[in-house]
C-alpha cells in the first residue's frame, strides 16, 4: 500500500492506494457512522461491507442531482445522524460526489471518508476535495470545497468494473501525464497492455503518480484560482460532449483532449508530434479520439461553462507533454481556431 497526505488549510487529506474496503473500519473514528453508496457495489460487495445503516442512491449522472441530495438528507434524518456522526461514500465519483456534498452541508457540515471504487475516481474524482451535484443542463453547477479525512483506493475492487467504465478512468491519467507528468505519460505508454489488463503493479503505480500530481495542485491551490485549473485540460469541451450525448466522463475527456491538444498545436504551442502521441495514446486505451459533435457546436454551452469571464475563456492548452498552459482565449479568437480545425 501507498499512501499520499493532501495538507489544505482546513483539513488534512489521506489517500491510501491499495487499502482495502475490508479494513475500512479501521479508519473510521468511535461513533455512529453512516454508509452512502449506490446499487452496483451493493450487488457486488454488500458482504464485505462493514455493518453500518447504509444509503443507497441510484446509479449514473443523472442520479447526481438535487433530488438526490435531498434523498440522502432525509434518511439522514430518519437515521438520526447527528453532527458527530461520520459518513462514508463508497462507490465511483458519482457517490463521492454527491456524498461529501451532502455530508459538507447536513447540520452544516459532517465529517466523512470515501471508499473510492472506479479507477476514474481512484485517480481524480475522489481526491481534491470538490463536490457537487449538477443543476439542469449544468454539469457540477451547485457544490462546495471540501476534503475527506480519507480516500480508500481498493484496486482489487476495479475486476468488478464493466470494461468501458474501466478504461474510461485512463482518460484522467493521460491528463495528469500531459499537463504535468512526461514521465507518467511515457510510464503509460510503455505499459499499455499490461494497464488495459489491470495489472496491479502497474496500476498502483499509475493511480500513486496521478494522485501525487493532483495533491500537488490542490496543496498549492486547492480554491482553483490558478494551477488548478490546468486539471481541466480537455475538460472544456467534455462538458460540451457530455451535454449532448450519453456518454462516460472518460470518454468525454478523451475527445476533448484530442481537441485542446489540436487546438494548442494550431496557436503553435504543442508540436504535431506530440498532439498525435496524445491522441495515439488514447486510441490504444481504447478510447474515443473523434469527437461526436462538430466543434462549433460544442462552443454553444461552452459560453456558459464556469471557467467563463465576460467575452473570453480560460483554456487550459499544452505547450509539450507534461507542461500545461492556461491561456485567455477571447471567443473571438477561439471560434477561429476551431474553424481552422474544422
Ligand atoms: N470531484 C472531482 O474532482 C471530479 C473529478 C473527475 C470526475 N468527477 C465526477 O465523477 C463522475 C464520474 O465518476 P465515475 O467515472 O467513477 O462514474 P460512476 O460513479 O458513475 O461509476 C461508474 C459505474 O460503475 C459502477 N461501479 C462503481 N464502482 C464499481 C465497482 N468497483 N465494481 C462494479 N461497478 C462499479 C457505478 O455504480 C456506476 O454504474 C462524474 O460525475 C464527474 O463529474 C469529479
Ligand atoms: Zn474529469
Amino acid at each position: 500500500m501507498k499512501s499520499i497526505t493532501i495538507t489544505t488549510p482546513n483539513k488534512v487529506s489521506k489517500i491510501l492506494i491499495g487499502e482495502r474496503l475490508q479494513n475500512l473500519s479501521e479508519y473510521i473514528p468511535q461513533g455512529k457512522t453512516i454508509i452512502v453508496t449506490d446499487e452496483n457495489i451493493m450487488k457486488y460487495y454488500s458482504d464485505v461491507l462493514p455493518k453500518f445503516p447504509t444509503i443507497i442512491m441510484g446509479t449514473g449522472e443523472k442520479h447526481k442531482t438535487l433530488e438526490t441530495l435531498d434523498f440522502i438528507a432525509e434518511k439522514l434524518v430518519e437515521q438520526e445522524a447527528d453532527r458527530t456522526t461520520f459518513i462514508v461514500g463508497i462507490g465511483g465519483g458519482i457517490v463521492c460526489d454527491v456524498t461529501g456534498f451532502a455530508a459538507s452541508v447536513f447540520m452544516r457540515g459532517l465529517r466523512f471518508g470515501f471508499v473510492s471504487t472506479t479507477l476514474l475516481s481512484q485517480v481524480d474524482a475522489s481526491v481534491g476535495g470538490k463536490n457537487g451535484v449538477n443543476f439542469r443542463r449544468y454539469k457540477n453547477m451547485l457544490g462546495v470545497f471540501n476534503q475527506p479525512e480519507f480516500v480508500i483506493c481498493d484496486l482489487t475492487m476495479l475486476k468488478t468494473l464493466e470494461m468501458n467504465e474501466f478504461l474510461a478512468g485512463f482518460a484522467e491519467i493521460v491528463k495528469a501525464g500531459a499537463i504535468k507528468s512526461r514521465s507518467l505519460f511515457e510510464y503509460l505508454e510503455n505499459n499499455v497492455d499490461a494497464a488495459r489488463n489491470a495489472n496491479e503493479e502497474v496500476l498502483e503505480n499509475l493511480v500513486y503518480e496521478s494522485v501525487r500530481i493532483k495533491a500537488d495542485i490542490v496543496e498549492a491551490d486547492e480554491r482553483e484560482k490558478g494551477e488548478r485549473r490546468k486539471l481541466n485540460f480537455g475538460h472544456t469541451f467534455a462538458h460540451a460532449f457530455e451535454n449532448m450525448a450519453d456518454i462516460l466522463h472518460g470518454e468525454a475527456v478523451s475527445m476533448g483532449m484530442v481537441v485542446a491538444s489540436r487546438l494548442s498545436t494550431s496557436l503553435g504551442l504543442l508540436s504535431k508530434a506530440e498532439a498525435d502521441r496524445i491522441k495515439g495514446l488514447l486510441s490504444q486505451l481504447q478510447l474515443p479520439v473523434n469527437p461526436i459533435i462538430s466543434i462549433q457546436q460544442a462552443l454553444i454551452p461552452m459560453k456558459k461553462d464556469k471557467k467563463r469571464e465576460g467575452d473570453s475563456i480560460h483554456m487550459v492548452l499544452l505547450k509539450q507533454l507534461g507542461e500545461a498552459v492556461i491561456v485567455k482565449v477571447t471567443y473571438k479568437n477561439l471560434e477561429g481556431a476551431v474553424y481552422d480545425l474544422c
